[in-house]
């Protein structure tokens, strides 16, 4: 675990997101599999999911994320210098699926890269770009999260299926200043003992040649939904309280809080504990799912396009996924 805060400010310059357009509902997951609309509303708050289309892949998710923020940021693909990509969705595995945003991008003096933290991916990608800008070494990163979680899916097991969905968010991050906003705190950490609650068991090298029908390591998303449960919401508690005190903020000047999109028992759980009103706590996962690393992300640009954040206002995002992983970061805008 690490609590870090940037010496030199870096604030955040523009966001994007995108959505593919098939939209799968809950009432059509009845056809699907054994549940009904009822059920997932009732345990998740999800009531869609976005699919991307045949040959659309986690790349392209992100290349239309990148698009947007850069758009917003005022800055083309040739003035990155970095570009991280959270994901457990590569296109490939390897090359990164930052290499094929680069090049997507036109961004040819970009170093590029992925970082593998699952939901809280997008976090990651924050924590390291920022230290890099803050070093002093580079000057303008792109950090995107983007899943193709469709094709991890096994559209048989229906306590997994309705969770999840597609999609891609994207965020600029630049030099700022003691008044543009910058990122006042951020916690990352991981606990490698929880490795088999919440995994892909196959397609990496422990079994490379997985069978999407037969016995033996699946190459698809497999979870004891009720253990992660209880320590998504410890960790998410423990990860933002620790930088909302090192941001020195508190319950009623804090604007919004953007958690990770994965249940709603879980972000009201965190609301709760942490004395937050549930209109301070920005939720879009009844329109996407579960997008793991693009969670966040995705939620950050709705809440930044839709007004719900103005400049100076202090924001914390928080999340937690496999590996164990978890995050946080508090940023004014
Ligand atoms: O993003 C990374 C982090 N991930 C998370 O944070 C997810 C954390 N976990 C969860 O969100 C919840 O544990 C779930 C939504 C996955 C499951 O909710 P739950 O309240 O923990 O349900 P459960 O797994 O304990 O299952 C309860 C019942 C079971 O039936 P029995 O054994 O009680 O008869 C399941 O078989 O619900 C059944 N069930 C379903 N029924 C209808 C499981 N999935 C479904 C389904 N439709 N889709």
């Amino acid at each position: 675990m690490s609590i870090n805060t940037s010496n030199n400010p870096v604030k955040i310059a523009g966001t994007g997101s995108y959505l593919p357009e098939k939209e799968l509902t809950n009432k059509e997951m009845e056809a699907i599999v054994d549940t009904t609309d009822e059920w997932i509303t009732s345990r998740t708050g999800i009531k869609s999911r976005r699919i991307a289309a045949e040959g659309q892949n986690t790349s392209d998710l992100a290349t239309e994320a990148a698009k947007n923020a850069l758009e917003q940021a005022g800055i083309d693909g040739a003035d990155l210098d970095v570009i991280i990509v959270a994901t457990i969705t590569p296109d490939t595995l390897t090359p990164a699926t930052a290499c094929y945003v680069q090049h997507n991008l036109g961004a040819k003096k970009a170093v590029a890269f992925d970082v593998s933290a699952a939901c809280s991916g997008f976090l990651f990608a924050m924590e390291v770009a920022q230290r890099m800008i803050s070093d002093g070494n580079y000057e303008n990163a792109l950090i995107i999260g983007a899943e193709k979680l469709s094709a991890f899916t096994n559209w048989d097991d229906r306590n997994t299926c309705v969770l999840f969905g597609d999609g891609a968010g994207a965020a600029v991050l630049t030099r700022g200043d003691e008044t543009t906003g910058r990122i006042l705190a951020t916690q990352v950490g991981s606990d490698g003992s929880q490795t088999s609650i919440l995994n892909i068991p196959g397609g990496g090298s422990a079994c490379p040649k997985p069978s999407r029908d037969g016995e033996g390591e699946q190459p698809y998303l497999a979870m004891q939904g009720r253990e992660v449960f209880k320590l998504a919401v410890n960790a998410m508690k423990r990860a933002s309280e620790a930088v909302i005190e090192e941001a020195g903020l508190d319950a009623e000047n804090i604007k919004l809080i953007i958690p990770h999109q994965a249940n709603l028992r879980i972000i009201d759980a965190i609301a709760d504990r942490l004395t937050i009103p549930n209109e301070k706590v920005f939720v879009n996962l009844h329109k996407y799912g579960n997008t793991s690393a693009a969670a966040m992300a995705i939620a950050l640009d709705e809440a930044n396009r839709e007004g719900k954040i103005e400049r100076g206002d202090n924001i914390v995002m928080v999340g937690f996924g496999a590996g164990l992983t978890y995050a946080a970061a508090a940023i004014q805008w």
